[in-house]
């Protein structure tokens, strides 16, 4: 700190904090940062929501849930300390007088001649949005007064559930804020594979040349979720798998794998790239979406808290993307993700041309496995290459493929990975919106996403087909590959290594 310019404190204003996120993520995340040195020293947390608690009552309930959520980090005397910047100002905060509580403590706790920075942080339904900033705006607390008593506003997802939703929620957010200080979040683009993927295509020579049709075949993108939707039936049932992963997780993996190279790593220089890929992939009419899909419900779904016994929402969606662009015409991308899945585990997977003549003779009926990349999110993050080796000592010449290897676990033995909203709070503290998604990504996205949902939700969509639970999702599935003589490669985290 300058003695004679003060640092301007840094308020985080949680609104919701009473909810979920809140215990599970956010304010866990919050103290491993500050475990890691990596909060800002002045920064104070206040949390926003309509149970009336003491500040004291506030901290030991976030206590326990650090206790089970940060893990090895947890110790007594640092959340001591931690706990001393945490508190707690009731409210309804789109309600009338809802935020006087969060005023007394702003008057007390901001510097009198230098103001305060804020992080707004709406862990709440969207429907409340509006009605919040317009009271933020009503008492002043939207303002800038100089630069350093900047307003950022931090939003989960879901955001809108179609297009139209989307760009109303938008203009209404527009009303109040600037472009940049809106932080839309998508945590999968804060997984360290995700990013580093980044890192591998273009911090490296080696494999960028090959990213394109000339040498790429197709690709393959698995979310999968072994967990089914327990408690959360009520939304999940409105929603369904397309609005819940792939409008959002999915094209946004999907914008990183397939993106052209930014002149400089910059929020908006980032962010006009992805854009520019969801820009050229061809959006479907209803009918074309109907024969690039497939959609299934695990078996039990019906029976679930929440979820009424005639629901046709898919928990589990398969789709093709066509990119049509210079880089990627012709390679189709094959996007799934399902709830009740056989396993946990999201990759990408890359599968390359197979070489123009085989020299070497293949046992009868036997297929060269041709070169692939599987980039593994979680949870074992590393990056695979599948190659041909020769067998040694065989009467004949065989061949097998092997692997190349890289994993985050080996090479990095002593970081573990963190938690992805530990990087996005600190982002979004720090300003730095790369990892966050802008207006024209997240419409842009629900427009190639809509016809997709259109396909079932409209009169006589097509309907979901039930699969098992531990499963790999519904034969249509593998149906929707099969039509392009192609099929669905087992998972990195599925693989028996011996085979
Ligand atoms: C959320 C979805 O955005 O992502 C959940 O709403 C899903 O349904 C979750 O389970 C998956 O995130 P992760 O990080 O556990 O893969």
């Amino acid at each position: 700190m300058n003695g004679s310019n003060p640092v301007v404190p840094l308020t985080l204003v949680i609104f919701g904090a009473s909810g979920d996120l809140t215990s599970r993520k956010l304010v866990p995340s919050l103290y491993r940062l500050f475990v890691k040195g990596r909060l800002p020293a002045s920064t104070q947390i206040v949390g926003v929501s309509r149970t009336l608690l003491s500040n004291d009552e506030f901290r030991s309930k976030m206590a326990k849930s650090v206790q089970e959520f940060a893990g090895r980090e947890w110790s007594s005397e640092t959340w001591s300390t931690f706990a001393q910047s945490l508190f707690y100002a009731a409210g309804d905060a789109a309600n009338e007088g809802g935020l006087a509580n969060l005023r007394v403590f702003l008057t007390n706790r901001e510097s009198s001649t230098q103001g305060g920075a804020r992080l707004y942080y709406f862990s709440v339904s969207p429907d409340l949005y509006e009605g919040i900033l317009k009271k933020l705006d009503e008492a002043g607390f939207l303002e800038e007064a100089k630069p350093e008593n900047w307003r950022r506003l931090v939003v989960e997802k879901p955001f809108g559930k179609d297009l139209a939703s989307a760009q109303s929620l938008n203009r209404s957010m527009s009303r109040f804020l600037r472009e940049d200080q809106i932080y839309r979040i998508d945590h999968y683009l804060a997984k360290e594979n995700v990013q580093n993927l980044l890192v591998f295509r273009f911090a490296n020579t080696l494999f960028e040349p090959l990213w394109n049709h000339n040498y790429i075949d197709h690709v393959q993108l698995t979310v999968a979720e072994s967990v089914l939707v327990g408690n959360r039936g009520d939304y999940y049932d409105h929603a369904g798998v397309l609005r819940d992963m792939f409008q959002n997780h999915l094209l946004q993996v999907l914008t990183v794998m397939a993106m052209e190279a930014p002149s400089k790593y910059t929020a908006d220089l980032l962010r006009n790239e992805k854009v520019k890929v969801l820009e050229a992939i061809t959006i479907p009419t209803i009918e074309q979406a109907k024969k690039q899909m497939a959609i299934g419900q695990y078996q039990g779904y019906l029976k679930e808290k929440g979820v009424p016994n005639t629901s046709r929402t898919p928990t589990f969606a398969s789709i093709r993307l066509d990119i049509d662009n210079w880089r990627w015409r012709g390679v189709p991308f094959y996007l799934r993700s399902g709830k009740a899945m056989q396993t946990r585990a999201s990759e990408i997977l890359i599968q390359f041309h197979c070489p123009p003549h085989l020299m070497f003779p293949l046992p009868d009926g036997a297929k060269l496995q041709c070169n692939r990349l599987a980039v593994c999110i979680q949870p074992d993050e590393g990056i695979h290459l599948s190659f041909q080796t020769k067998v040694p000592d065989q009467e004949k010449l065989v061949l097998k493929p092997a692997d190349m290897e890289f994993t985050y676990g080996k090479a990095f033995s002593s970081l573990s990975i963190p938690e992805s909203y530990e990087r996005l709070l600190l982002d979004a503290l720090l300003g730095d919106a790369s990892l966050f998604m802008r207006s024209d990504e997240i419409e842009r996205s629900w427009e190639i996403i809509d016809p997709f949902i259109r396909a079932y939700e409209q009169q006589g969509g097509i309907l979901p087909e039930s699969y098992p639970v531990g499963s790999m999702g519904p034969e249509n599935s593998e149906r929707l590959l099969q039509e392009n003589g192609r099929e669905w490669i087992p998972l990195y985290a599925n693989r028996n290594p011996e085979s």
